[in-house]
């Protein structure tokens, strides 16, 4: 939770993007973008490769001009202020660290073209480097150090004069997956330190779910659900977002005066039941998906038998394989009792009403 603004002491670093749009000749790369940032937040922009993000970003940061719309950083309209007077912080995959200056030349680097006192560059360079756990690094080339460490130089930079908001696009890209993880728990806990407004660009849905106060799902240039992780992945707003962002069984079903129809005509669980006669798709996650073997009373499920089952260490990937053809995923931890069932069991697949979202479109 953020703490709540006093009326004196206004947060700075809210960002507000206004309709915004980007052609490329015939490509569009970004189509009529809105989102409201508050000071402070943590926010991603998740999509897979091609959909907007790094120019969006660009857009804030005034390296792009859009063919329309408007980009305001605390109410002031920026639409067209050159970059350097943007006060943006900006870090990237490919760090681009002055090979042949110092870790603390790099990083005073910002200070030196605002012509700041010698005095202050240097206490400011401490301080940021101490921030990044880089205090020992200072003397040190880049190539003297870790990719790891190198990343943590560029975030440094761009800390460094104190900009209200950081723009980071795909900072952990070129890094191996545990140092990514443990990177990411420190921008995490840099956030929190130093309270600035951050827009994280990442195709890791993983990544954008454990760092942000709020994702914004990116597909062919528009944005197609901003939200709390959580909603995002128990309430996806459209099939792009169910597939996107983690596994999900997608079931066809009909929609009939309230009650969902599966494939077969058998009644399916769902808390949601728009009172409509349409066909729609049923989202359940493979982790809600039970399988219980026939005849044990259940109230509702997709009658059929198991056909593989693979072990993945702390769980099991169980593939059922539905009366009318209908193939779905389950999977359960191996803690479980369903890790005992096996290949050419007849099993029922069910869930609970709260865990299936039906979706129209
Ligand atoms: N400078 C450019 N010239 C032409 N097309 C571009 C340019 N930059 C981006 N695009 C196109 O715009 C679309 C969005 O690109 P981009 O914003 O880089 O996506 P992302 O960062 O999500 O991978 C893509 O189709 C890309 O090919
Ligand atoms: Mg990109």
């Amino acid at each position: 939770m953020r703490t709540k603004l006093s009326s004196t002491a206004v947060k700075s670093g809210g960002i507000a993007l206004h309709n915004l749009q980007k052609r490329y000749g015939g490509v569009t790369a970004v189509d009529d973008v809105s989102l409201s940032i508050s000071p402070g937040e943590f926010i991603s922009l998740l999509g897979p490769s091609g959909s907007g993000k790094t120019t969006t970003l660009m857009m804030l940061a005034g390296f792009e001009m859009p063919d329309s719309g408007q980009v305001l950083l605390d109410d002031k309209d920026i639409t067209r202020l050159p970059s350097h007077r943007r006060e943006l912080g900006m870090i990237f995959q490919n760090y681009a660290l002055f090979p042949h200056m110092t870790v603390a030349e790099n990083v005073s680097y910002p200070l030196q073209m605002r012509r700041m006192a010698k005095v202050e560059i240097e206490a400011r360079v401490r301080r940021t480097l101490d921030q990044v756990h880089l205090g020992g690094f200072a003397s040190r080339y880049p190539h003297q150090l870790s990719g790891g460490q190198q990343q943590r130089v560029a975030i440094a930079r761009a800390l460094v004069f104190e900009p209200p908001v950081l723009l980071l696009d795909e900072p952990l890209g070129a890094l191996d997956k545990k140092l990514r993880q443990h990177l990411r728990n420190e921008i995490k806990t840099l956030h929190k330190q130093v309270g600035k407004t951050m827009i994280y660009v990442t195709h890791d849905q993983e990544e954008a779910l454990a760092m942000s106060d709020r994702v914004a799902v990116m597909h062919e240039g528009r944005i197609r659900q901003v939200s709390a992780p959580q909603d995002i992945y128990r309430r996806p707003a459209d099939l792009f977002v169910a597939s996107f962002v983690g596994e999900v069984n997608l079931i066809p079903v009909k929609l009939r005066s309230g009650v969902v129809h599966g494939p077969a005509g058998e009644q399916l669980p769902s808390a949601q039941r728009p009172d409509v006669d349409r066909d729609a798709t049923l989202c359940v996650r493979p982790e809600h998906l039970r399988l219980e073997i026939t005849g044990a009373g259940s109230s509702g499920g997709i009658q059929g038998r198991i056909v593989d089952m693979t072990f993945v260490g702390d769980s099991t990937i169980l593939e059922f394989c539905g009366d009318a053809g209908l193939q779905l995923t389950s999977k359960v931890l191996n803690v479980s009792a369903e890790a005992k069932l096996g290949i050419g069991d007849a099993c029922v697949a069910s869930w609970a009403a709260n865990d299936a979202s039906i979706l129209t479109e």
